[in-house]
């Protein structure tokens, strides 16, 4: 047997999934929200010039996929907003804010465990040139409301922090690494590199020892610029006027370089070690950074769906899923029947209604046995009599009670 790729999944049952996707398209269309496909395929070089060279998803993290051209010229996309940026670009796009959405699998070569592959998928959720903080609230109350209201989660907590500007981030560093220095000695490895290359990212680290030295770090909030800061406190003002609960953690920096101001993460601690299940931010250098001619300050978000399941796989029987439609099951009792009952699935598919018919030539009570594991609601058998008869004989699975009715009355009947 050849097994799935390390890392991947097979959905056999959508219900779920489906039930997610349409509530989000919805609620997204109620914000004005379009929906878009990019590819997934993508230039490496996207990836590189917008995440940063120096990031996991980029150093460790990436499907390369082997060209005649150039061996690493392109990848499987590690997510999207690289990539939605891209199109916006490239598309010539001339309104703002564009407000879309898209959804689709990912990629990143990470360790796998619960809730963590290396193919899964995001819903991605951008706002490019949209430069009012208003965005921000207004984004963080769409995706609160998507999960309280819409999916009836409510074990989860929204985590936020500011990153200021550009040269507040450059001034903060200069401090965060200054502390670093005078604790280097009990730091673990990787620390110690992200000390020099990625400092911010420190605050990553799950290591116990580290975590507590940085209990005492001084952090980005309290080192804004008095513009900033002013949108900062504005941002958690009127979180609060719109009843949008968050907390503020100090240490949430995000792991992709283009971040800049507004950051977030809806986690739950439902979901274990990788308990973020909707991540983003502002990016307000990013268009211009990718070859667009102006700054568009911008933001946007990404559900990881497979996690997102996980916390709803639990209270998935409260959901108002789609009941599958009732099914219908012909059972020709022969050969000779078979194209009768074809002509008759015929005429129940053309009314929408679904239809199996068993063409396998087993006997009735093996046909009546595979009947009842699909959950048929109606069996309708048609042997040598009822053919003679232009009839059939209809089974009503539930309380197996059976009559014989004309052919011409079977679609009448089982729609009542
Ligand atoms: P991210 O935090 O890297 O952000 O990913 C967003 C979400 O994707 C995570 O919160 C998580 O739920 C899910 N995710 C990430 N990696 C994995 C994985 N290996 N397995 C399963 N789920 C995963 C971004 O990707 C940004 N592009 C979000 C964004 C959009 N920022 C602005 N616009």
């Amino acid at each position: 047997m050849v097994s799935k790729v390390k890392g991947t999944q097979d959905f056999l049952d959508l219900s779920l999934w489906n039930f997610i996707i349409n509530k989000a398209k919805h609620h997204l269309g109620t914000y004005h929200f379009n929906e878009i496909a990019t590819p997934i395929v993508e230039p490496t070089e996207l990836f590189k010039r917008s995440l940063g060279v120096q990031t996991d998803v980029v150093s460790k993290e990436m499907f390369i996929i082997k060209s005649e051209k150039d061996d690493d010229a392109l990848c499987l996309r590690p997510e999207a907003t690289a990539s939605t940026v891209r199109a916006f670009i490239e598309n010539g796009i001339q309104y703002t804010p564009w407000k879309v959405f898209s959804y689709g699998p990912m990629f990143r070569y990470e360790r796998p465990q619960k809730g963590r592959y290396r193919q899964f998928h995001q819903l991605n959720i951008e706002n490019i040139g949209a430069g009012s903080l208003m965005h921000d609230v207004q984004m963080l109350t769409m995706l609160d409301r998507l999960f309280t209201e819409h999916l009836n989660l409510n074990n989860y907590v929204l985590l936020i922090n500011f990153l200021g500007c550009f040269e507040d981030r450059k001034a903060y560093r200069v401090v965060l690494k200054e502390f670093l220095t005078h604790v280097v000695a009990d730091l673990c490895a990787t620390c110690e590199h992200r000390k020099d290359n990625n400092v911010m990212r420190v605050f990553d680290c799950k290591n116990q020892t580290c975590q507590t030295i940085y209990k005492k770090a001084p952090f980005i909030a309290d080192h804004l610029c008095d513009g900033c800061d002013n949108e900062w406190q504005e941002l958690q003002k009127n979180l609060k006027l719109l009843s949008v609960s968050f907390v503020y953690e100090p240490k949430l920096v995000r792991g992709l370089d283009y971040y800049n101001k507004t950051v977030f993460e809806f986690v739950s601690q439902d979901l274990g070690a990788q308990n973020s299940f909707c991540g983003g931010g502002r990016y307000d250098q990013l268009v211009k950074q990718l070859g667009g001619k102006k700054d568009q300050p911008s933001l946007g978000a990404a559900i990881g769906l497979e996690r997102l399941m996980l916390l709803l796989q639990a209270q998935q029987d409260s959901l108002p899923l789609e009941q599958q439609p009732a099914l219908h099951v012909i059972m020709p009792l022969s050969e000779k029947q078979q194209t009768v009952a074809l002509l008759l699935a015929d005429e129940l598919h053309a009314q929408n209604l679904c239809t199996e018919v068993l063409l396998e030539g087993n006997s009735v009570k093996s046909m009546m046995r595979t009947a009842n594991k699909l959950g048929a609601t109606y069996a309708l058998l048609i042997g040598d009599d009822e053919q003679q008869n232009n009839e059939v004989t209809l089974r009503h699975m539930t309380n197996s009670t059976e009559q014989r009715i004309k052919q011409t009355e079977v679609v009448a009947h089982v729609k009542r």
